[in-house]
């Protein structure tokens, strides 16, 4: 029943959607690296829900950080964040507890934990644990953009609706991920997001929800960057990738396309740019062998339909083993992929921490030890 991921640096994860608070422990991490609640507060904010688009459940995230953290600085020692539930509402989840919700945990989650599960508001399968993920993950974001490393995400198709792709503007890929890192809606093309927007919406009228895709890039990360077999950097972006609650596919560079294609088409050819190594083409992402190569990481996410949708469905009561009609109440998102794009920033920085400290120990984070003597 672990809720720890990570090697050098982990991330503990706890909390229910209706408990009082939810929380993340972040162990491993240098002393040194800067923490700005701004920086923490400005991502929640991308995770918050909004309009008509979201859930009605809006919570400010009073976040707190209660350890680890001194003058703005990591200590070296663990990171506790705590955000409180401030906006429940636990009496829309008492009068279907025992149905199970078509496409969501209540079912498997009352086998796993023999009833004794906090059932309010999906408990700890609850999209809100996502919350002091993204608290954790901007730590991590910091640390990477101290390297020079940034991580952006868009919204690559909604509702079937496409965004144009990072591969279109791999020249300009910085620029791009500078330019949606503030976004809360998250897409390239500004005629696309008009048309996401509108499906959503649609989806919402008629109390149903829509998925989609997004795509993430990592510029700035070195070459060498990941451990061979099981701790390669898909493995373990795909391993937290898929924790993520709605995550149903991950795919990396070209992904399922490159098994159409023949071998002269999926390799990137190598060449040298004022002395860099790059390759002219990105089909794999920027990872050969389970490591980097240099070039931008590239991979993308299938999110599903937010399960909780206001028709009625078949399901069964699974305490009296009947077959039963559910109509769910409560409030739910018509579509989670514009705030689950944020999230996956924040769980791609903590891996990428992690394999990068593996790869140059952990201090390898942290500000020069000269600059932070010298601060005092
Ligand atoms: C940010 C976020 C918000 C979510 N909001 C909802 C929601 O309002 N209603 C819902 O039914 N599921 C929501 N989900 C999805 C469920 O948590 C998820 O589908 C469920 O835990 C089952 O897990 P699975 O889809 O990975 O199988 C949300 C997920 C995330 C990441």
């Amino acid at each position: 029943m672990k809720n720890t991921f990570g090697n050098s640096i982990s991330v503990t994860l706890f909390g229910e959607s209706h408990s009082s608070e939810t929380g993340a422990v972040l162990d491993g991490l240098a002393p040194g690296i800067k923490v700005s609640e701004e920086l923490i507060a400005e991502k929640l904010s991308l995770r918050r829900p909004w309009g008509i688009i979201s859930t009605g459940r809006v919570e400010a995230d009073h976040f707190r950080i209660v350890s680890g953290v001194f003058n703005g600085y990591t200590t070296g020692t663990p990171v506790c964040i705590l955000i409180p539930n401030e906006n429940v509402q636990s009496r829309d989840y008492t009068q279907t507890r025992q149905l199970a919700r078509p496409g969501h945990a209540d079912y498997t989650a009352y086998c796993k934990y023999h009833g004794f599960e906090d059932y309010r508001g999906g408990g700890h399968f609850s999209g809100r644990l996502t919350a002091p993920l993204v608290a954790a993950g901007a730590i991590a974001l910091s640390a990477l953009s101290g390297r020079g490393i940034l991580v952006g995400t868009h919204m690559a198709r909604c509702a079937g609706i496409p965004d144009r792709s990072f591969a279109d503007s791999e020249k300009d890929l910085e620029k791009d991920l500078k330019k949606l890192s503030g976004s809360r809606f998250a897409v390239l093309d500004e005629e696309a997001a008009v048309q996401m927007r509108a499906a959503i919406e649609q989806a919402a009228g008629e109390g149903d929800s829509v998925g989609g895709i997004l795509e993430t890039a990592v510029t700035g990360l070195p070459a060498g960057v990941g451990e061979p077999w099981f701790d390669s950097i898909e493995s373990l972006l795909a391993h937290a990738l898929f924790s993520i609650p709605a995550i149903k596919g991950v795919e990396f560079g070209d992904g399922f396309a490159m098994s159409d294609f023949r071998g002269s088409q999926a390799n990137d050819s190598f060449a040298l740019q004022g002395g860099e190594v790059i390759t002219k083409t990105n089909h794999n992402g920027g990872i050969n062998g389970g490591i980097s190569n240099g070039m931008p990481v590239l991979f993308r996410c299938a999110v599903k339909p937010t399960p909780s949708i206001y028709k009625e469905q078949d399901t069964i009561d699974f305490i009296d083993h009947t077959e039963k009609k559910i109509l769910i109440r409560g409030r739910h998102d018509p579509s989670i992929v514009h705030r689950v794009r944020v999230v996956v920033d924040c769980v791609t920085a903590l891996v990428l921490c992690d394999l990068l400290a593996q790869r140059f120990g952990t201090d390898y984070l942290g500000e020069k030890q000269e600059q932070r003597i010298s601060e005092r």
